[in-house]
């Protein structure tokens, strides 16, 4: 917990964010650093012989050449401990309600608040005894830190010995010793609930797993036809307006992870204000409590500097890296990368580097790869199993994914949501394009649908989706000599697209019923569209005819059925089923 802080050099040049210091000492890579007498935050990001390049956190109006530069000691680090769970924190995790109530409106500059709090007590459970072998990642402990989140305390990932003391159950605050370890080389190291981590380096982690099981999110488009796989990444391009936020708070909202981080990234002011209020106001669906409890939000404030924006990737990955650690499903947001990547270029651009495409770094790729890398489902040091799901929003100017970082991250990633503009003017929602959207995950978690489902559901999605590329192919044909020239079982096709389009991938994320499918409600309604496109293709190659298909009562309840039928009683799909088959045997016995 101590940090030794010394001077390490003096302001040369100061330019926005980005400070030259010379006279360095000694000094380390990517160290915390303190700025000026105000002290304000920074990190060391190049580092040459006797002058390095700090990027400040804060505001540096009023710094001057020959400002004392302070090292802190260690690398800029989260803060990892009980406490996190339901907290807003900047791009630097500094708790932002706790720095307004110190500071009313404008965050002061060189306020220094501690992530964690430190006077709180938490209710501490030993899982492990005095004398016993403990190792980095194993659990010490827990602590229930909200009604969804029982917090296990790990050792350390570097640290391993004998326990020469352990406290006894009770009550500790996050500096509270609560163990002694006696290390190989007989150093004692104390341990507390809370350890840290610096941001820019990877939790250790014993191997990558297969990723089988998908992240449900509840939203059809996504679990039907474009799956992640929990440990997975994706990118959602979209220009703006065509649903990213909405998309991503879905995601917080529903998805089966146990730990959601949510990094509201640069984003227009009054997006992340939407979140900063919408949020502590949600519950979660299945617990009944609020949707906080299960949440930490890191929200880019629009007073601090770009620096910040770069970092709070980094922090928001690196705590989800630390209750992965602790056996959970994580999934991170961050919306949006793009203005991530727009920050390493405003930082980049200061520093007078050269310059790559559309002024972005040449390291940009780099960086992104070292991003989306920090997911996966992995075996944690304790043997246990937990993944990071990254789900990336980008936004293309002009919503052109011709552009850098659309390219760039596409490369990265495995699964891709595309958000179309024509669909979101149609106000078809989610605007997810079921033409430009992808998943590479599909092969590796149709088992886990089957076992759920049923095996008629890999057919279901294969049928389905030949049926909407078929449709592009037909639709060209009605551009250039209209519909009537296409035979019914063709233009049968156009139908059930529509049908399917409307009754399945449409999702009103304002209503109550529609927003949010289980697995068992989208494999059934799916399953009856496209039984309705297989016997209505038979009974139109046996005469019947296309109004007579359209015109059937049944039509007008599997239109309606993402409404009227409740996620808790799907008797009613069942219903919808059978009564679609006794019209369409009724319908083929006028014509055999
Ligand atoms: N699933 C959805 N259901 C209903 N409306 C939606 C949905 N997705 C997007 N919208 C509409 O589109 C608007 C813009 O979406 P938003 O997520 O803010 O776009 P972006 O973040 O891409 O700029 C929303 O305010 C909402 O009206
Ligand atoms: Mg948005």
């Amino acid at each position: 917990m101590i940090m030794n802080e010394r001077i390490i050099g003096q302001v040369k040049r100061i330019n926005g964010p980005v400070i030259e210091v010379m006279g360095i000492t000694d000094a380390e890579m990517f160290e915390l650093v303190w700025v000026g007498r105000e002290h304000l935050i920074g990190e060391l990001i190049k580092l040459d012989k006797d002058s390095a390049v700090i990027q400040v956190y804060e505001d540096t109006t009023g710094i001057a050449p020959y400002d004392p530069v302070y090292g802190a000691g260690m690398q800029l680090s989260v803060e990892l401990g009980p406490g996190m769970v339901g907290t807003i924190y900047d791009g630097i995790q500094r708790p932002l309600e706790t720095i307004r109530e110190i500071s009313d409106i404008y965050i002061q500059r060189g306020i220094s608040v501690p992530s964690l709090n430190r006077g709180k007590k938490w209710h501490f459970v030993p899982t492990v005894k005095e004398g016993d072998t403990v190792f980095g990642g194993m659990v010490l402990g827990t602590v229930r830190e909200t009604e969804n989140v029982l917090h296990k305390i790990l050792v350390p990932p570097k640290d391993h010995g004998i326990l020469e003391s352990l406290v006894s159950e009770g009550d500790y605050t996050v500096e509270d010793v609560i163990a002694v370890l006696r290390m190989k080389d007989s150093q004692q190291k104390t341990l507390f609930l809370m350890q840290r981590w610096p941001i820019r380096v990877q939790r250790p982690t014993k191997k990558r797993l297969a990723m089988d099981i998908p992240l449900i999110t509840g939203q059809r488009v996504i679990d039907t036809l474009f799956p992640v796989a929990k440990g997975g990444t994706v990118c959602i391009p979209g220009g703006f307006g065509t649903g990213k936020t909405m998309t991503q708070q879905a995601l917080a909202k529903w998805c089966d992870a146990d730990i959601i981080i949510y990094i509201g990234c640069g984003e227009r002011g009054n997006e992340i204000t939407d979140v900063l209020t919408e949020f502590p106001k949600l519950v979660d669906p299945r617990s009944g409590r609020s949707l906080m409890e299960r949440t930490i939000l890191i929200a880019n404030t629009s007073n601090m500097p770009v620096s910040a924006r770069e970092a709070s990737i980094y922090t928001g990955i690196t705590m989800a890296e630390y209750f992965r650690d602790q056996g959970y499903h994580v999934a991170v947001m961050a919306d949006s990368t793009s203005r991530w990547a727009e920050a390493l270029r405003e930082l980049s651009g200061r520093m007078e580097e050269m310059p790559a495409e559309e002024g972005f770094p040449a390291y940009l790729p780099t960086r992104v790869a070292e991003f989306y890398e920090r997911a996966g489902s992995m075996e944690t040091l304790s043997s246990d199993q937990g993944s990071v799901t990254i789900i990336g929003a980008v936004s293309p100017p002009g919503g052109d994914f011709s552009e850098p970082v659309t390219q760039h991250t596409k490369r990265f990633i495995r699964c891709f949501w595309a958000l179309d503009r024509n669909l979101a003017n149609a106000r078809h929602y989610p605007a997810i394009s079921w033409l430009e959207s992808y998943s590479e995950y599909l092969g590796d978690i149709e088992s886990w649908w089957s076992e759920q489902v049923g095996q008629e559901w890999l057919a279901d999605r294969t049928e389905i989706m030949e049926l909407l590329h078929k449709e592009v192919r037909l639709q060209q044909v009605v551009k250039l000599v209209g519909p009537d020239a296409l035979p019914d079982s063709q233009r049968f096709v156009l139908e059930v697209c529509t049908l399917f389009k409307n009754a399945f991938l449409q999702q009103n994320a304002y209503d109550k019923i529609d927003t949010f499918s289980t697995i068992q409600k989208q494999a059934k309604m799916l399953h009856i569209i496209v039984t309705y496109s297989r016997r209505g293709s038979e009974a139109i190659r046996k005469g019947a005819t296309l109004i007579k298909l359209r015109k059937m009562k049944v039509y007008q309840d599997i239109a309606k059925m993402k409404f009227t039928i409740h996620n808790e009683d799907l008797s009613g799909l069942d219903k919808i089923e059978a009564r679609l088959e006794r019209s369409m045997d009724q319908l083929e016995a006028l014509h055999v």
